[in-house]
């Protein structure tokens, strides 16, 4: 027997950000060690991404997750059992031979991913060692450039404004204390602009401000007048990021952005975006067109890969696989990596390792569904991600992973080391259209 061995797998329905039912579940280990994780979810999501299991039915709009927590007792278990922990690519492996679907739908990928981050966690509190150190195994770490919301829009606001995510990244810190500090000023000054214009209506879904905008370029003046308002210079201490998440409001060469009253092809999508990196202190896109739009995301790639980030989240959906098409399709030149995508943390690494084999960036990524687990900030640190992308600054579901970004710092001491500048932004590299 090792002290490592899996004796059970136990699971339970808990609540997420939006008050929906989601998978916690619980590893316990031959010494008596204990990991447990809560699967995330996510409302704008790739149709390529793994499928949560979930009740149907009356209950809580169809989102129960009994069948879920049935799927974890009554065959994820017993198929885990005796299992080293320690071995996390055997687990993810028997758990996707058990599965034997394309995208987990059988066992349900909500159940998939929670087993297997809390694998993760036994196997490090078996080791006597925190999560990011764990996953580390002995290679310097260094803390992520987090990304932080700021205003809310598309699916996760009631789709006021059609682009989903306006984000700040604090390219002057030094520190991820630093950069959190700068993204609190940055917040609150927003928060007094908004409602001294009497536009606030609330917080979206991951904390941003949900104001009232009247197109989607107001997000983008407003946000640069509230990082000078915060006292910083646009594009020098703090830059901006877009997620455009553009599935959700078109397809191939049919974009309907409501806010700007406008109907868009690809191309036109393509260039009011590169124009609107040219006119605002945008440094990363994400998803700049549909998830279907290959030429598009290799236009936009090529229009402005040098110099901003171009990031695949519905479009890579943490795959492997297609990562390394994009990438030699020179389609983006980042990759999100969401675990609950993909379905288990061996595949995540897979996703991020091809990314790193590409000479991308990589970014590890939270839902718009959350709790307290902060799972993906020792991922992110251990892991040696470039960002950190969890949401806004508010609600105690984001601010666990800024405050557990924070501990881990302390905890580094003199070795602690942060992704600066450089971690973040184009290539520099000029790839030519066709
Ligand atoms: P989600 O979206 O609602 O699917 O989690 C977050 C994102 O698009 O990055
Ligand atoms: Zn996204």
């Amino acid at each position: 027997m090792t002290k490592s061995e899996i004796r059970n797998v136990h699971a339970r329905r808990v609540w997420d950000s939006r008050g929906r039912p989601t998978v916690e579940a619980e590893v316990h280990l031959a010494d008596g060690s204990i990991g447990r994780a809560i699967a995330p979810a996510g409302a704008s999501r790739g149709s390529n991404e793994a499928i949560d299991r979930r009740d149907q039915g009356k209950a809580f709009g169809g989102m129960g997750v009994a069948q879920a927590v049935k799927s974890v007792h009554e065959e994820i278990a017993p198929a885990l059992r005796g299992l080293s922990a320690a071995d996390q690519a055997a687990v993810d492996r028997r758990l996707i031979e058990l599965d034997g679907t394309a995208l987990k739908s059988r066992l349900g990928g909500n159940a998939v991913i929670a087993v297997s981050m809390a694998v993760a966690h036994a196997a490090a509190a078996c080791a006597g060692e925190p999560l990011w150190r764990y996953l580390a195994a002995g290679r310097p770490v260094r803390l992520p450039m987090p990304i932080i919301q700021i205003f809310g829009g598309g699916a996760h606001a009631g789709r006021r404004i059609d682009l989903q995510d306006f984000l700040l990244v604090p390219i002057g810190a030094t520190s991820f204390d630093e950069a959190t500090a700068i993204a609190a000023e940055v917040y609150r000054a927003a928060g007094l602009l908004m409602e001294e214009r009497g536009l606030l209506r609330g917080v979206a879904d991951e904390g941003g401000w949900w104001p009232e905008f009247s197109s989607n370029e107001e997000a983008l003046s407003e946000a640069v007048r509230a990082i000078e308002k915060a006292g910083f210079r646009p594009g020098e201490n703090v830059s901006l990021a877009i997620d455009v998440a553009a599935s959700q409001f078109g397809r191939k060469d049919r974009y309907k952005l409501t806010a700007d009253k406008t109907e868009l092809d690809t191309a036109g999508l393509v260039k009011r975006l590169a124009e609107w990196c040219v006119r605002y202190p945008i440094i990363s896109v994400e998803d700049p067109v549909a998830e279907d739009d290959h030429d598009g995301m290799r236009a936009f790639t090529a229009a402005v890969g040098e110099r901003v980030q171009v990031i695949g989240d519905d479009y890579l959906v943490t795959s492997a696989e297609r990562v390394t098409k994009a990438a030699a399709a020179g389609a983006c030149n980042a990759v999100l990596l969401k675990p609950n995508q993909i379905g288990t943390l061996t595949e995540t690494l897979a996703a991020s390792d091809a990314a790193r084999r590409a000479g991308w960036r990589t970014i590890v990524s939270a839902r718009s569904g959350k709790t307290e687990d902060f799972t993906i900030v020792h991922l992110a640190t251990g892991w040696g991600a470039d960002q950190l992308k969890v949401g806004s600054f508010a609600r105690s579901e984001r601010m666990a992973k800024w405050n557990e970004g924070i501990r881990i710092e302390e905890a580094l001491g003199a070795a602690a080391r942060f992704a600066g500048r450089d971690a973040v932004g184009g290539t520099g590299r000029r790839v030519a259209a066709e």
